[in-house]
């Protein structure tokens, strides 16, 4: 097998990405680049090179646009992603100019593209010349032209905020387990193994790391004392506020996240974590492994409770919906490419359907925490609102004050960056008590 090079596995990925919509992670999961050699720093690089396409696609292209003297045809897709690949080497990550330029010469005519190569040189040769750098791009346009809209219209002044931070790389954040290690304990074994973290500012049980780490170098991990969660997604087993022998679903398990938190934070509820994709709910089995818990693991369809659902109600259910995934973009910033506007309806009403069917799984006086990792409104707050009108038998509990969210009516949304933290939506919903 031909061994492949960072800059040439970069290109690959980029390509089954926007021509055949598959996920960044997904694509570079196959062993097909490491069975043909890519592996350490060279992975890394490759890495960087299609996330920070990805990151910054829309801008790129933008900048691109009018240096190109008509667009490329569908079938030269590679010479453009080469073109995005070597904008961005020159512009975010400081490459020589010289270098970058070379590099995506040669890579043009690797491809059997000689014709391009005088292209590629001149226009990235322009590029230099004319003293564009990282201020000429502009992190709020980092989005096809209907995310932006829709940022703008649920958002308003704060939409070009939240834009710019969704284009920032998101920070490595770690829950500790604080029923076995208080956190500035934590904090100091990082220290020890020269880990340069911080305890953040908002949520008790969340650590920041300065830099990203492997999760095999964290001290504790193995024994499930840290976890690799972000912030925000950290609110969810406090807000649900369960009694020690509660039954409790997790009906959105996978990869299980908040079920490993639930766990630790009540360790004497009795929980089931149900998930649609079999393959997804063995990585919650793994986590639980990880961190010595365990609860019962049900493949099935939320939205349809008589095909897995049997025996009591649950007194608490946590509804962590399918979404767009819009305020977690800086982690996966191949979303901005993958999710297409006319997503968003379907995934509206399956998540109503979805709510829909557990509020019947719910005893009376029991609480449903609805949450999504998206910053669109009509998948929260407008969502819920819908879902308050539809029953009779649902309030919704005040979330409260906090620094680093915006109540809504009802709910409370974090905004992408807040905080360092992922955007979020979660609404509380209590079902009124039996007559
Ligand atoms: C946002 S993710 C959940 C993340 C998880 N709660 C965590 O914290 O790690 C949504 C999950 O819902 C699952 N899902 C999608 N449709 C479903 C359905 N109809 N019934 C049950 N699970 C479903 C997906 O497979 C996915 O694992």
């Amino acid at each position: 097998m031909k061994p492949v090079g960072p800059r040439d596995a970069a290109l690959e990925v980029l390509l089954e990405l926007i021509e055949q919509g598959r996920a960044l992670d997904e694509i570079l999961a196959t062993s097909k680049f490491t069975a043909r050699g890519l592996a350490g720093r060279d992975l890394a690089l490759c890495r960087e090179l299609s996330w920070g396409v990805c990151r910054w696609y829309f801008e790129l292209r933008r900048l691109l646009a009018p240096r190109l003297r008509k667009p490329l045809r569908a079938r030269d897709r590679d010479v453009e992603i080469i073109l995005l690949l070597g904008v961005y080497q020159l512009l975010v990550m400081d490459v020589k100019p010289h270098a970058a330029v070379h590099q995506s010469v040669e890579q043009t005519r690797a491809r059997g593209k000689s014709w391009a190569a005088g292209l590629v040189n001149a226009v990235l040769r322009g590029l230099v010349r004319e003293g564009i750098d990282r201020a000429s791009l502009d992190a709020s346009r980092a989005y096809p032209e209907w995310m932006i809209a829709r940022v703008r219209a649920d958002w308003g002044e704060r939409a070009a905020g939240v834009l710019a931070n969704g284009t920032d790389r998101a920070p490595m954040t770690l829950r500790v387990d604080l029923r076995r290690v208080a956190r500035d304990g934590m904090l100091e074994t990082l220290a020890k193994a020269g880990i340069a973290a911080s305890a953040h500012a908002t949520v008790d049980s969340a650590i920041c790391l300065a830099e990203a780490v492997g999760v095999d170098e964290l001290p504790g991990f193995e024994q499930g004392l840290l976890s690799v969660q972000d912030a925000a997604a950290q609110l969810a087993a406090p807000l649900l506020d369960c009694t020690a022998g509660a039954r409790v679903l997790d009906a959105c398990a996978a990869p299980g996240g908040k079920t490993a938190h639930l766990l630790q934070h009540y360790p004497e509820i009795d929980l089931d974590a149900l998930d649609i994709a079999p393959r997804r709910l063995e990585r919650v089995a793994q986590n639980l492994r990880r961190i010595g818990l365990s609860a019962r693991l049900i493949t099935g369809d939320a939205a349809q409770p008589a095909t897995w659902h049997e025996g009591e109600p649950y007194d608490a259910i946590l509804a962590d919906v399918p979404c767009s995934a819009s305020g977690v973009m800086r982690r996966h910033p191949d979303i901005r490419l993958l999710r297409r506007e006319s997503d968003i309806m379907p995934l509206v009403e399956r998540q109503a359907e979805l709510v829909d069917a557990l509020w019947t799984l719910l005893k009376p006086g029991g609480r449903l925490l609805y949450c999504t990792c998206s910053i669109f409104l009509a998948e929260n707050r407008c969502q819920v609102e819908r879902f308050l009108q539809r029953h009779d038998d649902a309030r919704v509990i005040d979330p409260g004050k906090r620094s680093d969210w915006l109540p809504q009516q009802p709910g409370a949304q974090i905004l992408t960056g807040e905080q360092g933290m992922d955007g979020f939506y979660y609404a509380l919903l209590a079902k009124a008590p039996g007559q």
